[in-house]
């Protein structure tokens, strides 16, 4: 299966899923990593992996309409099947969610529904809730919102800062997130209703 990575900054799932992709058996190859911002430090990475990179600067486009108009003809020039959200920071609008529905997922820093949006470490230390994880799901027009394929948990410590739970949340994405492309590509898994029906979980 063929996997467009859209990165924002930089980009450690998008390395996670080079280097899956990278070994053998593994179902998926990344045709392209595109960003919306041209000092994203994952293009680097990407680049030294010998992997085609496009900047696609929503900044140079009059309006999100055409920004994401260039932002889905090139994944489809590119024969992009399923796009790979990695830490890119632009909402995408209903149009473009449509056009790739059940055929784009996304990386969220936290066990979704709870804790939608920004900055999610701080604001579960703030509610005291003793575990948190991270979630990968199909992309639907809400934020954060979409059938779930794969949590992990992570406790948390009385002594964690927003800093520290990041780090060990985010050891647990890379894994999820290579995962959840496998289960994807080998045809394990897919969308049903507001869920998704898998043939066995391998995580
Ligand atoms: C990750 O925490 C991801 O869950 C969130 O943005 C961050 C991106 O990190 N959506 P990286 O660029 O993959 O290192």
């Amino acid at each position: 299966m063929q996997l467009g990575i859209l990165i924002s900054g930089r980009g450690s799932n998008m390395k996670a899923l080079i280097d899956a992709c990278a070994g053998r058996d593994y179902p998926a190859e990344i045709a392209l990593v595109l960003s919306n911002v041209a000092s994203a430090g994952g293009l680097e990475t990407a680049r030294a992996a010998g992997i085609k990179t496009i900047v696609i600067d929503h900044k140079a486009y009059p309006s999100r309409a055409e920004f994401e108009r260039d932002l889905d003809q090139a994944l489809r020039d590119h024969g992009v099947e399923l796009v790979c959200l990695a830490g890119f920071m632009r909402l995408l609008d209903k149009d473009f969610v449509k056009r790739w529905h059940d055929r784009m997922i996304n990386i969220h820093p936290s066990l979704l529904p709870s804790y939608r949006g920004l900055k999610t470490h701080e604001r579960v230390l703030e509610d005291g809730v003793r575990f948190t994880g991270c979630t990968v799901h199909y992309v639907r027009p809400q934020m954060d919102e979409g059938p779930i394929i794969m949590q992990a948990v992570v406790p948390i410590d009385d002594h964690d800062t927003p800093q520290k739970l990041a780090r060990r949340v985010l050891a647990y994405e890379h894994k999820i997130y290579v995962e959840s492309v496998r289960l994807i590509a080998s045809g394990n898994i897919r969308p049903r209703g507001n869920k998704t029906a898998s043939k066995g979980l391998k995580f």
